[in-house]
């Protein structure tokens, strides 16, 4: 077998199945009245991934390699909801290894999809990781709500629902990343927004820490973390 150094984004992108199955999975999950895990959402959480690990001074080919993560992380949802992280992974290695992609690159992928999920224990185990945490995490947006009728809203809808604009901002200077976001509190309260949302901004905090950053969150101008 002869691996393709530098496998790209584009590359993956380029292959047969791999958007048919994130569409699909999307559409499965969306039976069950999950928010939007659309190729949207796949897009920009790679970009964000790759601006993370870019703007913070890593090499190049990592951020490449965590916008390969961010675009795959999740595939899984084809084949359950629960525990998508690990079965993305699966379903990323085979993926992976057919486009010959370097087997240490490889495992750099997998070990970021399959902690990308707090319902797992997702944990930032390398920098792929902590900027994909980061970047899903970051994708808050009442876009990504599905449902029209809001008496069928779950609390996660709600929320999502309330966020009018969700940012993530890198300085390398300060090593400060702050989610900036804009909540209209007629929809949920910004405690709602906690109630939900509190185990994955810890995962946010540990990620931002493993890439010697602080971690920040502000909400309709006010600094909770
Ligand atoms: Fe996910
Ligand atoms: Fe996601």
């Amino acid at each position: 077998m002869v691996w393709k150094k530098g496998l790209t984004l584009k590359d993956l992108k380029a292959h047969h199945l791999i958007q048919k199955y994130m569409v699909l999975g999307n559409m499965y999950i969306g039976h069950i009245g999950a928010i939007e895990h659309n190729i949207e959402h796949a897009e920009l959480t790679a970009s964000i991934c790759y601006d993370i690990l870019d703007s913070l001074g890593y090499p190049r080919r990592e951020a490449e390699l965590a916008a390969i993560a961010g675009y795959l992380h999740d595939i899984g949802n084809l084949v359950n909801r629960d525990g998508h992280g690990m079965s993305g992974a699966i379903i990323g290695f085979h993926l992976l290894l057919e486009l010959g992609m370097d087997p240490a690159e490889i495992a750099l992928v997998l070990g970021a999809i399959g902690n990308h999920e707090e319902q797992a224990e997702g944990e930032a185990v390398n920098n792929l990781a902590a900027a994909l945490i980061l970047a899903d995490k970051s994708d808050v947006h009442r876009s990504r709500v599905r449902k029209e009728d809001v008496a069928e809203f779950t609390p996660r809808d709600r929320v999502n629902y309330a966020v009018t604009s969700s940012v993530l901002i890198v300085d390398p200077d300060t090593r400060k990343i702050t989610l900036k976001m804009e909540i209209n509190t007629e929809v949920s309260s910004v405690m709602g927004y906690f109630d939900i949302f509190l185990t994955k901004m810890v995962m946010c905090h540990r990620a931002a820490e493993h890439l010697y950053c602080h971690f920040e969150l502000i909400i309709n101008d006010t600094r909770l973390l």
